[in-house]
C-alpha cells in the first residue's frame, strides 16, 4: 500500500515535470514501458497467493489508470504551450510592403481565363471541365463527326496508341466534348463554360500545337439564336472594355450546330495599338450555332423538348487583339523578358467591380 503511494507521487512528479513531448514520452516508458516500474508490479501479481491479488490487483489497476490519465493531461498541455510558442514567434507583419525581388507575373493567357471566367459568372454561366486525353467518341461521334466525316481530318487530331480494344484516345481537338460531357451529366436548363487546352498537329505564326479555347453551352426550353448573339456581344463589350463592338456574323457549317456561324471582330491597327470597335480589320475569334439536335440525343437530352446554342472562342486569339500582342507562338516560348513585358502583377486579380485588366 504504501509503497504504491509512494511511488504515484514520483511518477506523478516526473510527469508534471516533464519540459517536453520527448521528455514526456521517455518517462511514459520509465513507468508503462516493458520494463516500467508499473509493467513491473503488474508482472508480480502472478506470484500472489490469491487472496493477496484480490487486494493488489485493484490498487496497482487504479494506479495504472491514474498515470494515463495524468500522461494524456500533460501531453494536451505540453501541445498548448509549444503551438503557443510557435504563434508568437511566427508572427508576419502584414503591413511590410511587397519584397522587391518578387518579380513573378500572370501570363496573360491565365490573366484572360480569368476575365472570361468573371464576364460569363456574372451573366449566370458555371464553369464545366473535361479531360485533355478523350475518347474518340466524345471529341467526335456524340458530336456528329462519324468515323469517316471529313471534319475529321481538318482536326489535325493527335492520336494515342491505340489499344487492345482497337480504339484510340485523341488530344482533344476543341472544348466541344465538354458540352457532350456536361448533357450527360445534367439536366436542362444548362449554362457553362469550359475554358482550357486543346491540341492540334498544326503550327505556323497563326497557329501552335497546344492553344486555348472557352466552350460555351446553353440548353433549356426556349433559347435562340437572338440569345447566343446577345451574350457574345455582351461578352465582347465588356471583355474588350468598350461601349460598341464591331462584330460580324458570318454564315458557316459545324457538323455538331446547325445552323452554324463564325464570328469575326472589327479593330484598327494603329502603329502596335489595336483599337476594337474601330477600323475595318477583321479577326475570326469564334465558331457558334444553335446545337444539332442529333448532338442532344447522343448526350440523352429530348431534341423535341430542348434547345440552346453554343460556342466556342481562341482565347489566345481574344489575348492577343486585347493586349496588342503580335505572335501567337511568344505565348508558349517560356521568355522571361516576354514575360516581364507582357504579364499581370499577381495582385491585380480581374473582377467586375475592381476592373478587368
Ligand atoms: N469546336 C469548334 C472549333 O473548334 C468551335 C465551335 C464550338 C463551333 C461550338 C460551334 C459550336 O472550331
Amino acid at each position: 500500500m504504501e509503497e504504491i503511494a509512494t511511488l504515484e507521487r514520483e511518477i506523478l512528479a516526473a510527469i508534471g515535470g516533464a519540459a517536453d513531448e520527448q521528455a514526456l514520452e521517455a518517462a511514459r516508458i520509465a513507468v508503462l514501458g516493458k520494463k516500467g516500474s508499473v509493467a513491473e508490479l503488474m508482472k508480480g501479481l502472478g506470484a500472489m497467493s490469491p487472496e493477496e491479488r484480490k487486494t493488489q490487483g485493484p490498487l496497482l489497476n487504479g494506479l495504472k489508470d491514474r498515470v494515463t490519465e495524468a500522461l494524456l493531461r500533460r501531453r494536451d498541455a505540453l501541445k498548448e504551450t509549444a503551438l503557443d510558442a510557435r504563434l508568437a514567434a511566427e508572427t508576419v507583419d502584414v503591413t511590410l510592403p511587397v519584397r522587391p525581388e518578387m518579380r513573378g507575373t500572370i501570363h496573360p493567357v491565365r490573366h484572360v481565363y480569368d476575365e472570361v471566367i468573371q464576364i460569363f459568372g456574372d451573366l449566370g454561366f458555371a464553369v464545366a471541365e473535361g479531360p485533355h486525353i478523350e475518347d474518340d467518341f466524345y471529341n467526335f461521334t456524340a458530336l456528329n463527326i462519324p468515323p469517316e466525316h471529313p471534319a475529321r481530318q481538318e482536326h489535325d487530331t493527335f492520336y494515342l496508341r491505340e489499344r487492345a480494344d482497337g480504339t484510340r484516345k485523341v488530344l482533344r481537338t476543341h472544348t466541344s466534348p465538354v458540352q457532350i460531357r456536361t448533357m450527360m451529366a445534367q439536366q436542362p436548363p444548362i449554362r457553362i463554360i469550359a475554358p482550357g487546352r486543346t491540341f492540334r498537329s498544326d503550327s505556323d505564326q497563326t497557329h501552335t500545337p497546344m492553344f486555348h479555347q472557352i466552350e460555351g453551352l446553353v440548353i433549356d426550353e426556349t433559347t435562340h439564336l437572338g440569345h447566343l448573339k446577345w451574350v457574345l456581344e455582351e461578352f465582347c463589350k465588356a471583355f474588350f472594355e468598350v461601349d460598341k463592338v464591331k462584330m460580324r456574323f458570318r454564315a458557316s457549317h459545324f457538323p455538331f450546330t446547325e445552323p452554324s456561324m463564325e464570328v469575326d471582330i472589327g479593330y484598327a491597327r494603329d502603329g502596335a495599338q489595336i483599337r476594337i470597335g474601330e477600323g475595318d480589320s477583321w479577326l475570326e475569334i469564334l465558331g457558334s450555332g444553335m446545337v444539332h439536335p442529333k448532338v442532344l440525343s447522343a448526350s440523352g437530352v429530348d431534341p423535341d423538348r430542348y434547345q440552346g446554342f453554343a460556342f466556342g472562342m481562341g482565347l489566345d486569339r481574344i489575348a492577343m487583339l486585347k493586349y496588342g500582342i503580335p505572335d501567337l507562338r511568344a505565348f508558349f516560348e517560356a521568355d522571361l523578358r516576354w514575360l516581364r513585358h507582357y504579364g499581370f502583377s499577381a495582385l491585380d486579380l480581374p473582377t467586375l467591380a475592381g476592373g478587368l485588366s
